[in-house]
């Protein structure tokens, strides 16, 4: 019998999902997303609401993933229970979370936890939030306390879930809190994230010298409508550099690079402020120069004509299903920091309601992470967003990230195609060829491809 083909991935590589406070937790009254959502702000008109009820029954999704051999689960802190008001700790809310570590340590999930992920208590954004610099000291003492009740829990801390949308969408397109189009203030927002990365870096490494800090960011691809014409190349480009390399340069060097340094201050001590880099990446945008558009760098972003495509969403910008994008993202990063740390995939997710794409997009992504891998370039985990569908910000429940399907009203449950294959991977440690037959036979020759027997000889590693 011929031996079956497989991509393996390393010993001890780490397989979860990826969550947010705000997205499952329900019942956040507290924050400046709760107040936005009140606002009439979420283009279906609804309302995070109990979302995945994880306040309560966490639990129950956590045993999910176990059943599906997941060995890591990225979880958020919610800062507005935590410190509802300005210096006073609800230590209630410390008490449900360290249940729900233990409950992730029992099922054999490593803990990755992550502090900042688009919330703010509403105090904090009453304050002018990451807007002002000073207020980083309130964001340092929230990262204090908690890493100092939960230390014992936890060794895998994400800091800031991806400045660069934080700002970009809250301060430029104006979708998220606080709703502003205003240039200068959204990279002063990125900053200062930044900033509070690198202070909330030294404050974790204070208090647990071998814990593993790092943040994340979200890395989305600009390529030019035609490579033929100067100005979408150029255009690409500028928003290419602006969106992916400007923030991860800064957070490397501690200096935005001209002409940003010539707004924005240095960050100290950003060098050296992280043990991994974490990689988010979802799609790609084809790039038009448009000169309608300065607030973007005068380019329009459209999804490429014939693409297949995420679900498309109220506002368009799921995109285009791009496995290669990983690769190129993972190599960019990996050059441009010089090898000098792990990186982890923090987030990587396709909105399919309908499952139809998303075990082709899922198997072919990771052939593209394990094409990185053979070429040295030092992956250690797979996180895919989302383990149950949850509130997905502006587009409210329509959006359909999940492995498992969620009726947000009856709390629901129903395992999607994917969420068995998922399983099937991450039992396996590798992608197999019988795994690729089962759910989507239309992506062998993708990834175990016939011409290239020289690729799957080196597939194992
Ligand atoms: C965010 C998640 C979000 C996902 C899908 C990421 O940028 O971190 O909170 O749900 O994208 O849009």
């Amino acid at each position: 019998m011929a031996r079956q083909r497989m991509l393996r991935f390393p010993e001890g590589f780490l397989w979860g999902t990826a969550s947010s406070s705000h997205q499952c937790e329900g019942g956040n009254r507290n924050n400046q997303w709760y107040r936005w959502e009140q606002q009439g702000h979420i283009l279906t008109g609804e309302h995070s609401g109990d979302a995945c009820n994880w306040w309560k029954r966490a639990e129950t999704d956590f045993e999910r993933a176990e059943q599906m051999e997941n060995n890591a689960l990225r979880l958020g802190l919610e800062w507005s229970r935590i410190e509802p008001t300005e210096g006073w700790w609800n230590s209630s809310a410390i008490d449900r979370y360290r249940q729900m570590l233990k409950e992730l340590h029992r099922r054999h999930l490593k803990p990755l936890v992550t502090l900042h992920h688009f919330t703010d208590p509403l105090w904090f954004a009453d304050r002018g939030g990451f807007e002002n610099e000073h207020n980083i000291r309130y964001f340092i003492r929230y990262v204090t306390y908690v890493v100092q009740s939960l230390q014992d829990l936890c060794d895998f801390w994400l800091t800031v879930n991806e400045p660069n949308v934080y700002a970009f969408m809250g301060y430029v397109l104006g979708s998220y809190p606080p709703g502003e189009h205003n240039v200068s203030r959204a990279l002063h927002v990125l900053r200062n994230l930044m900033q509070a990365h690198v202070e909330a870096f030294y404050a974790i490494r204070r208090i647990q010298p071998a814990a593993e800090i790092g943040y994340c960011l979200d890395y989305r691809l600009f390529d030019p409508a035609s490579s033929f014409s100067p100005l979408d190349t150029l255009v690409s480009a500028v928003q290419d550099a602006f969106f992916n390399w400007a923030t991860l340069q800064a957070a490397e060097t501690g200096r935005f690079s001209f002409p940003l340094n010539m707004a924005l201050a240095p960050i100290p001590r950003a060098s050296g402020a992280r043990d991994y880099h974490g990689v988010n990446y979802y799609t790609r945008d084809i790039v038009r120069f448009d000169p309608t558009r300065p607030a973007e760098f005068f380019g329009k972003r459209y999804v490429r004509p014939g693409a297949v495509h995420n679900d498309p969403g109220l506002e368009g910008n799921f995109g285009e299903i791009y496995p290669e994008g990983i690769y190129r993202v993972l190599k960019g990063v990996y050059q441009r920091t010089r090898g000098n740390r792990p990186l982890y995939i923090t987030e990587n997710g396709f909105s399919d309601a309908h499952d139809d794409r998303r075990p082709r997009a899922i198997l072919e992504h990771l052939a593209m992470v394990h094409r990185a891998i053979r070429e040295g370039i030092p992956v250690g985990g797979y996180f895919y967003w989302t383990l149950v569908d949850n509130f997905e910000w502006t587009e409210g429940w329509g959006a359909r990230f999940g492995l498992i399907e969620l009726d947000p009203y009856s709390q629901e449950r129903t395992p999607r195609p994917s969420a068995s294959m998922f399983g099937e991977i991450c039992r396996a440690n590798a992608i197999t060829e019988s795994i690729v037959e089962r759910y989507a036979p239309e992506a062998m020759d993708f990834i175990f491809p016939q011409s290239d027997s020289e690729l799957a000889k080196s597939a194992s590693v």
